[in-house]
């Protein structure tokens, strides 16, 4: 298939998603951060089988994703006004703002909160699909969308991923290529009297205080009872089947020396290449800045789990730049080993 073929099949595909989606059906739809599970979020029975394929507790808020900026009303009301300065800076982009919601977004999507997540995917993809199906059904039509993975899994960076996952519980995989970001969205919680990060992302703190004149807050403990039920929060989450543990980079050779006396087969997930080749070790070379790590995270992890080792090593990310990247791979090693 040349492009323009490539392209046209990619769009009868969006038109044949929109027809799925008004069915009340499950789409797999690519974003810039990372795959989601799409549903109608107007209709609840189409929302609850999100839940149902991806094994997730049915409490947990998902995210509305909407085409156009100016759609955020017919989601949120009482949108203070930085909600529209970070939507005008950010959007489309890997973002979401936690907005009071409006009285008939379905209990189903916002676990009975009185809050909505909300978001504008920057993917040609996901808009082509938003906006058709916004066309079909109303303007104040949105895709609510979990990461397209079984809940407590490593999310889904390339349609392969979501097939390898979910396989026949959803009807439809759009494919957009590779995810650009890798890593979910930054989260700011804009109902209180403070800007909040709830989850943090490839769009750093820094990048939202640039644009507000003041930096956010961190939910410093995010398990603490003020950020409930942020599943992406949950202490054991992203994880990998193989035990994995967080290593700085001189402590390497140590525990290497140590699993190799074990005859264990190791992974290593690191920005240097091995000292030494050993049939025992299974080394993975991610690239050295965080944008680039953060892109190939999920799909390295994903690689070095299918191997079967005995242990993962991953070399620790040390400096802001890497916050949302240290955020994650905390999180995996915490469930990893088949919890
Ligand atoms: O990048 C992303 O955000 C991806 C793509 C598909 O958009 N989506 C994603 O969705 O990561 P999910 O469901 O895996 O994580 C969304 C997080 C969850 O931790 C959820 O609890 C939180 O957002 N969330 C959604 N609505 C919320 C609300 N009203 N209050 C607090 N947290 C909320
Ligand atoms: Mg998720």
């Amino acid at each position: 298939m040349n492009d323009l073929q490539r392209w046209s099949a990619l769009h009868a595909d969006i038109q044949r998603a929109v027809v799925l989606l008004r069915a009340g059906e499950l789409v797999a739809f690519p974003t810039e951060t990372v795959y989601g599970l799409g549903a109608n979020a107007r209709n609840p029975e189409a929302v609850a089988k999100i839940f149902t394929a991806k094994g997730r507790p049915a409490d947990h808020p998902l995210i509305v994703h909407i085409a156009e900026i100016a759609h955020l009303e017919y989601w949120a009301r009482d949108i203070p006004e930085v909600a529209w300065v970070l939507a005008k800076a950010f959007w489309p982009g890997p973002l979401t703002l936690i907005l009071k919601r409006q009285p008939d977004v379905p209990d189903a999507v916002t676990g009975g909160q009185d809050t909505v997540g909300l978001r504008m995917p920057n993917h040609p993809v996901a808009l082509e699909l938003l906006r058709a199906f916004a066309d079909a059904g109303g303007a104040a039509g949105g895709l609510a969308a979990p990461s397209a993975n079984r809940f407590g899994r490593i999310s889904p960076t390339t349609a392969q991923h979501v097939r390898d996952d979910l396989g026949d519980a959803v009807s439809l995989i759009l494919d957009g290529g590779p995810c650009t970001v890798g890593i979910e969205s930054t989260i700011v919680d804009l109902t209180g009297p403070r800007t909040t990060i709830l989850r943090p992302g490839m769009l750093s703190p820094f990048d939202i205080g640039r644009v507000l004149g003041r930096m956010p807050e961190m939910a410093d403990n995010p398990l603490s009872p003020r950020t409930p039920r942020t599943s992406g929060t949950l202490e054991a989450h992203y994880a990998p089947r193989t035990p994995l543990q967080i290593m700085p980079n001189d402590s390497l050779p140590i525990v290497l020396r140590d699993s190799l006396v074990r005859r264990e087969h190791v992974a290593v997930l690191a920005t240097f290449p091995a000292p030494f080749d050993h049939p025992l070790i299974s080394w993975q070379v991610a690239p050295a800045d965080p944008a680039g790590f953060a892109r190939d995270l999920y799909a390295n992890l994903r690689k070095l789990d299918s191997l079967g080792c005995a242990r993962m090593f991953i070399e620790k990310p040390v400096g802001q730049p890497w916050q949302a990247i240290a955020d994650r791979l905390k999180r995996a090693a915490a469930g990893s080993g088949g919890a």
